[in-house]
C-alpha cells in the first residue's frame, strides 16, 4: 500500500536526518487532496515543527533531503505552508499493477496486528418480522465482517436473536386461544405476529389479558414444560424462516446464540456482581451505578428488577462473558441502531468496571425514511417486512432486465436477483450509516450514478473486452450466463503506463488497499463503496480514451492488465460489501 510504504519512508528519513520525533508519532500521509500537487500528501513537518519550534519549510526541506522514495515517486515538492505532495512513477504504479493482478488480496496487505472480533448484528426479535429497520445492521454488520476478514482478522459472526423477551407471555397466550396451523405451516413469521398483535390488541381493551399473559410468561420462566414446548417451536420455525432469508442475502453466522442461551447464567452473574460490590441493591433491585460518570450519574443499569425479573442488560453482560472467556474476543462490534446508545454506554462502562479488557464498540445507524421523509412505512402505516422488501427489489429489477436479447427466461431472473438484492444493499451501503436516508427504488435501481447496477455494469463491461478476446482467438463462444466460464485471463510480464487515463485507473486500482483498510477505521462500509464508484468512473474514462483490443504490443498488454485488474477489484470490492456480480447482463 503507497501510503505506508512512504510512511516508512518518513520515518526513515528522520532517523537520516537526525530529527528526533516523539515516541508515538507517526507521520500521517493521506490520499492528496488537490490532485494537481501529488497523489499523496503529509502534513508531517508542519506537525512537527509546531512541537519543535522551527519553521515548517526548512523542516520539510530537511526531511526531503533525507527522503529516498526514487522507486516510488518521480516527484516530491514541497507547498504552502510546508506540506509534502507526492506523485508517484509510472514505473512503481506498473510494477504494483503487475504484482496485484496475480494477488489473491490484489495488493490488499493484511493488517500487522491480526485480532479476534466479534460481530453481533441482524439479531431480530422472534416472533415479530425482521423489517426494514434490520436491513441495515444485518447489511452493514455482513459487510465489516468480510472486510475484517479479508484484512486479515479473526471475525465471528454471532447473531443474538431476540428469543426470551417479554413478547412470548402473548404468543403462548395467543397460541393457546388463537392459532390457525395450516397459516403457521405456510408462514410461521407471519403467523406469530398475527398472534402477537391480536393478543396485544386484546391487551389494550382488557386488563385481565394482561395478567394472563404475564402468568403464561413467569410459567415459561419457571420452565412449565407445555410451554417450553410451544416457545421451543416457535423459535424453531421463526429460526428455519430467517436462514432461508439470510441465504439469499448471502449473510452467513458462526453462531445463533440469542437472549435464552444465557438464561441460566443470569443469576449468578448477579451474585456475583453484589459479591463484588460492582452492584449494589437500590429500592429492591440490583444496580450498576456509574456515579464517577457525568453522563451516567443518574443512569444506572437495572440488571434485576424488583420482581427477581432479569433484562436487557443482563443477558448483554452474559453475552460479553462468553464472548471473551470462551472466544477470547479482542473486540465485540455492535451493529445496532442508535436509538439503544445509552444501554451500550452502561454495559460497556460496566464492563470496564469489571476489569474485563476488549474493546467494545457500538457501530450506531440512523433510520431509513420514506420519500415522504418520515419513518419509511407502508400505505396502511405497519413497517415494512424485509422479505417483501427484498421481493419487491428483485421484481423491479426483472424489468430492467426483461427487454434484454439473448438471454433465457432463467439467466434473467438470476440477474434480477443479483441487480435487485445489490441494489438494496448498496444503496444502504453507500451512505453515511450515521445519517437517515430515504427509501427509493428509482434511484438505488438505476443504471446512472452512485448504484448497485451502475456498478456491476462497469464489471460486465470489463469482462466483455475478455470475452472478445476469446471470441478473437478461439472458435467464437460466447456461451450463456449459466454455462459461462471467463476466457483464460492474459498473462503478462511487462507493463508501460503512458496515456493520463492509464495513470489515473492504476492509481485507483492501487489506493484499494488504502480503501479497505479505512472501511475498519471507523467502521464504514461507504469508503469502499464510494472507492468502487470512482473506480467505476475512472474505467469509464479509460475506456472512452484507450482502445485496448485494437492498440499493439506492450500498450495492449498494459490496457489488457488494466482491464483484467479493474474487474478483479470490482468483483472482490463488490463482494465484500456482500454485492454478487453476473459476467453479462
Ligand atoms: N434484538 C435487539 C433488537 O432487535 C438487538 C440485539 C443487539 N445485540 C445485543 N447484543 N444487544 O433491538
Amino acid at each position: 500500500m503507497f501510503r505506508s510504504l512512504l510512511t516508512q519512508r518518513l520515518q526513515t528519513a528522520f532517523d537520516k536526518a537526525g530529527i528526533t520525533v516523539p515516541d508515538d508519532f507517526t507521520p500521517a500521509v493521506v490520499l492528496a487532496s488537490d490532485t494537481r500537487y501529488g497523489d499523496y500528501q503529509s502534513n508531517a513537518p508542519m506537525v512537527l515543527a509546531k512541537q519543535m519550534r522551527t519553521n515548517p519549510r526548512a523542516l520539510a526541506q530537511q526531511i526531503v533531503d533525507a527522503l529516498d522514495v526514487t522507486d516510488l515517486c518521480e516527484k516530491t515538492s514541497i507547498d504552502g505552508p510546508g506540506f509534502l505532495n507526492f506523485t508517484l512513477s509510472p514505473a512503481a504504479l506498473a510494477s504494483h499493477l503487475l504484482k496485484s493482478v496475480t494477488d489473491p488480496h490484489l495488493g490488499v496487505p493484511p493488517v500487522p496486528t491480526p485480532r479476534t472480533i466479534v460481530i453481533d448484528f441482524s439479531a431480530p426479535n422472534i416472533a415479530k418480522p425482521p423489517h426494514v429497520g434490520h436491513i441495515r445492521s444485518t447489511f452493514i454488520g455482513d459487510s465489516l465482517a468480510r472486510i475484517a476478514r479479508f484484512v486479515g482478522h479473526k471475525v465471528i459472526t454471532d447473531n443474538h436473536i431476540g428469543d426470551w423477551g417479554t413478547q412470548f407471555g402473548m404468543i403462548l397466550h395467543g397460541w393457546k386461544t388463537l392459532l390457525d396451523t395450516a397459516a403457521l405451516d405456510a408462514n410461521p413469521i407471519a403467523e406469530l405476529l398475527r398472534l402477537y398483535k391480536t393478543i396485544n390488541a386484546q391487551t389494550k381493551a382488557d386488563p385481565a389479558v394482561l395478567d394472563t399473559c404475564r402468568h403464561e410468561l413467569v410459567k415459561l420462566q419457571q420452565g412449565d414444560p407445555e410451554n417450553k414446548e410451544i416457545w421451543t417451536r416457535c423459535v424453531a420455525l421463526s429460526l428455519d424462516q430467517l436462514r432461508t432469508i439470510y441465504a439469499k442475502l448471502d449473510t452467513h453466522f458462526d453462531h445463533y446464540l440469542g437472549e435464552s442461551a444465557y438464561n441460566d447464567k443470569l443469576a449468578p452473574l448477579v451474585d456475583d456482581l453484589l459479591a463484588q460490590g460492582i452492584a449494589e441493591i437500590s429500592d429492591g433491585a440490583v444496580c450498576i451505578f456509574f456515579l464517577d460518570l457525568e453522563a451516567l450519574a443518574d443512569k444506572p443499569c437495572i440488571i434485576r428488577k424488583t420482581d427477581g425479573g432479569f433484562l436487557y442488560a443482563t443477558t448483554d453482560l452474559a453475552t460479553i462473558d462468553h464472548r471473551i472467556n470462551v472466544w477470547k474476543a479482542d473486540e465485540i462490534w455492535y451493529v445496532v441502531g442508535a436509538p439503544q446508545e445509552l444501554h451500550f454506554r452502561q454495559i460497556f462502562e460496566a464492563t470496564r468496571k469489571r476489569g474485563q479488557h476488549a474493546n467494545l464498540v457500538h457501530i450506531a445507524f440512523g433510520s431509513i425514511l420514506g420519500q415522504d421523509g418520515k419513518m419509511f412505512r407502508t400505505r396502511t402505516g405497519e413497517s415494512v417486512g424485509l422479505i417483501e422488501v427484498l421481493d419487491e427489489s428483485i421484481e423491479r429489477a426483472a424489468t430492467v432486465v426483461a427487454d434484454r436479447e439473448g438471454f433465457t427466461a432463467e439467466e434473467k431472473a438470476t440477474i434480477a436477483e443479483v441487480i435487485g438484492i445489490g441494489a438494496i444493499k448498496y444503496a444502504e451501503l453507500s451512505q453515511n450509516r450515521l445519517t437517515d436516508y430515504k427509501f427509493s427504488w428509482d434511484k438505488m435501481l438505476s443504471l446512472q450514478g452512485n448504484t448497485a447496477p451502475y456498478l456491476i455494469n462497469a464489471y460486465v463491461r470489463t469482462r466483455s473486452i475478455f470475452r472478445k478476446l476469446a471470441s478473437a482467438t478461439d472458435s467464437g463462444a460466447t456461451g450463456s450466463v449459466a454455462s459461462y466460464t471467463p476466457p483464460t485471463e492474459v498473462t503478462i510480464t511487462e507493463v508501460t503506463i503512458t496515456d493520463p487515463a492509464e495513470r489515473a485507473l492504476a492509481l485507483k486500482l492501487a489506493q484499494f488497499a488504502e480503501a479497505t483498510h479505512d472501511v475498519l477505521i471507523d467502521h464504514r462500509p461507504n469508503t469502499l463503496a464510494n472507492y468502487l464508484y470512482e473506480l467505476a468512473n475512472a474505467y469509464h474514462s479509460f475506456y472512452e480514451a484507450c482502445p485496448v483490443l485494437r492498440s499493439e504490443g506492450t500498450m495492449r498488454d498494459t490496457r489488457l492488465l488494466l482491464c483484467q485488474t479493474t474487474s478483479q477489484v470490482l468483483r472482490t470490492g463488490l463482494n465484500l460489501l456482500g454485492i454478487q456480480t453476473t459476467d453479462r447482463m
